[in-house]
């Protein structure tokens, strides 16, 4: 498929069914995340990709356990995938996706979260361009910041000067893909 195409296919997923990525389309979704754009080159950010159901789940939980609703705007995201905004009763922020790649930068690098967020773009199209269903997810701050996320860091080997900065949820959506949304107009312009 030609990229824009591809790009205006893409959707964010939040309903999953149970069958898992392969190891080898995992393995081509973190190898596009290490080909993003990186500040100065720097090629500082971390990807640990997580092909197991089960503990996708616990740490989809740790992303909302301290999830402050008091200070959302009102906004709703999505009627046909609802998001945990618009769903206070989800108790887990990865939507049960099988599995998940956490993005991890340079805690105090000024451009530490946008490195991580391209990262993040390049894989949720690689997936695309796969089959594969993905939806990127923040809260990688706080998702980490208790004890059972501390062990999990310390069991993947991250660094302690490093930081989760989003997640990539991976695996086969659940029901009918939703279309391609209406972009807002007036929102671009070319001078000559
Ligand atoms: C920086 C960023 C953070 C996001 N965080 C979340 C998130 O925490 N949870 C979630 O369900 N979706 C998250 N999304 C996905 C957006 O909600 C989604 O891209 C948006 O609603 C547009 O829908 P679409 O991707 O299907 O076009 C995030 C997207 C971006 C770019």
């Amino acid at each position: 498929m030609e990229l824009l195409e591809l790009m205006k296919c893409r959707r964010s997923i939040r309903k999953y069914q149970d069958s898992q990525v392969s190891r080898e389309d995992l393995e081509k979704i973190i190898e596009a995340g290490t080909y993003a754009p990186s500040a100065g080159g720097g090629q500082r950010s971390i990807i640990v990709g997580v092909r197991n159901a089960e503990l996708s789940e616990k740490i989809g939980r740790l992303n909302v356990a301290k999830f402050d609703r008091s200070r959302l705007s009102g906004n709703y995201v999505s009627a046909e995938q609802p998001s945990i905004i618009d769903d206070p009763t989800m108790k887990s922020g990865f939507y049960g996706a099988p599995a998940v790649c956490a993005v991890f930068a340079v805690k105090n690098f000024l451009y530490s979260i946008p490195d991580a967020f391209c990262c993040a773009e390049n894989m949720v199209l690689m997936a695309t361009s796969l089959g594969i269903s993905s939806c990127i997810v923040a809260r990688g701050e706080e998702t980490f910041d208790n004890e059972i996320g501390a062990e999990i860091l310390r069991d993947w080997g991250i660094p302690e000067n490093y930081i989760a900065r989003c997640f990539i949820l991976l695996g086969y959506c659940e029901g009918e893909y939703p279309k391609g949304k209406a972009r807002k107009e007036n929102r671009t312009k070319i001078i000559e």
